[in-house]
């Protein structure tokens, strides 16, 4: 499975993501934890905005985004991303 580079702005650190979890579980596990409720695109708690990369849902999430957000809890990570966390 491609491993993808994750860039967090605000806290600076980088991590590596596979899309066999989400990017959410992923953060939690490497101590950074996110705002979250639902956890399956319904609420957008997990909003957060993109800086640069491509991401795709499974199913489009109910949950209202703008085009330069992207919701942690469902995104396939489709590229490398840096993020605004
Ligand atoms: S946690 Fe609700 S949309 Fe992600």
């Amino acid at each position: 499975m491609k491993k993808y580079k994750i860039s967090l702005l605000r806290s600076k650190q980088t991590i590596t993501h596979q899309n066999n979890i989400s990017l959410l579980k992923n953060l939690e596990i490497q101590g950074i934890h996110p705002e979250y409720q639902c956890r399956s695109g319904y609420c957008g708690s997990c909003r957060t905005k993109l800086i640069s990369g491509k991401v795709s849902y499974k199913e489009a999430p109910l949950a209202f985004i703008n085009p330069n957000e992207i919701l942690l809890c469902c995104c396939q990570v489709e590229s490398d991303l840096k993020i605004e966390l």
